[in-house]
């Protein structure tokens, strides 16, 4: 396995304009488990859907599980509500627990929840969005990654953005994450974060020897509910929740993305990245990094590190 993208080019029929059924058109994955964060949302919530719709059990997380419930009850097809808030650490340890007491490997595990602020906010004295959309997954993906190894092929699929190229200066603020001392960039900052986990995890995948992957996906600028905290819209250009969840839904289950590990993907292919996002010694050290922030709820046997 290799720990770098080969060289895919998207098939003539997949582009910018492909949606997410279309992508996954002709799949059959019943037998297949599938863990998407934030299913009662955009992008999430297409996720789950589609992939739900080609047969796979989908366990979906919200903040609560009500919200999981009613997100879980609309659609057609194996659907499972677990509640995940991801702030929260001993959140994301009960709803790992009970993802494992379910018994299955997990062939897809979507880390997709995510939040866009404007303002500083801290969590555990942390930059809250690197919390949510970083650390938070970080330690999911932990707990569960002895599942997803498990598998026949398991696959992690980040969201992350090419709005990484906009974080700040130097990448990853490791004296700082508390995102005091720098007021630019924040969310790009997680989304880097997001971007150099994975590359880090796939490193890691591979060494050990293991047939799972990990690929980061931009989804595009996508109409969803991303916006929501802050004070400016959508740009006209805007592509469809359908659109943006159409290359996580094909990195997470076409066989065609089978072999692609380590990548940052937009619209089928290697999409163009920022050199701190393919650093990998900043990848090492987000890693450890993070692993000393969760140290407390961590280790699960199983586990493979950068
Ligand atoms: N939309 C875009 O243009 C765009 C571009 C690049 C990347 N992305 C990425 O795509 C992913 C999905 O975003 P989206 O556009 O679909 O946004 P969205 O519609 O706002 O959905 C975000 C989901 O994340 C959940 N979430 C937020 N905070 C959470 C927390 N603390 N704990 C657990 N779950 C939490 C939300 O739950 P609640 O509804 O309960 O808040 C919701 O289910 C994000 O990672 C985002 O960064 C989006």
């Amino acid at each position: 396995m290799a720990s770098l993208p080969f060289a895919s080019r998207a098939a003539p029929s997949l582009t910018a304009d492909t949606t997410a059924e279309q992508a996954t058109a002709g799949l059959d994955l019943r037998g297949r488990t599938v863990v998407v964060t934030g299913c009662n949302s955009g992008i999430g919530q297409e996720t789950m859907r589609v992939l739900a719709l080609r047969g796979a059990h989908v366990i979906g997380t919200a903040r609560t599980l009500d919200k999981g419930r009613v997100a879980c009850a609309a659609i057609e097809g194996r659907a499972t509500p677990v509640a995940l808030e991801l702030t929260d650490f001993d959140s994301i340890k009960a709803c790992s627990d009970e993802i494992r007491a379910m018994g299955m490997p997990i062939d897809a595990l979507v880390c997709n929840a995510g939040i866009v602020l404007d303002d500083l906010q801290q969590v555990h004295g942390l930059e809250k969005q690197f919390v949510v959309n970083h650390l938070g997954h970080h330690l999911l993906v932990r707990r569960l990654l002895d599942r997803v190894i498990a598998a026949p092929q398991g696959r992690v699929v980040v969201l992350g953005s090419s709005s990484e190229r906009n974080a700040p200066p130097g990448g990853i603020q490791f004296d700082d994450l508390s995102g005091r001392s720098w007021d630019k960039g924040r969310y790009a900052h997680s989304k880097l974060a997001n971007g150099l986990f994975s590359l880090a995890l796939a490193h890691g995948l591979a060494t050990a020897g293991t047939r799972a992957t990990s690929n980061c996906v931009s989804p595009g600028h996508v109409r969803s509910n991303i916006l929501r905290n802050v004070d400016y819209g959508y740009r006209p250009d805007a592509r469809s929740v359908q659109q943006g969840a159409a290359t996580p839904c094909w990195l997470a289950a076409s066989p065609a993305a089978a072999r692609l590990n380590g990548g940052f993907f937009q619209d089928f292919a290697p999409a163009d990245q920022s050199a701190h996002q393919q650093d990998r010694a900043m990848a090492a050290r987000l890693w450890r990094v993070s692993e000393e922030l969760v140290r407390d709820y961590l280790p699960i046997a199983g586990d493979r590190r950068a």
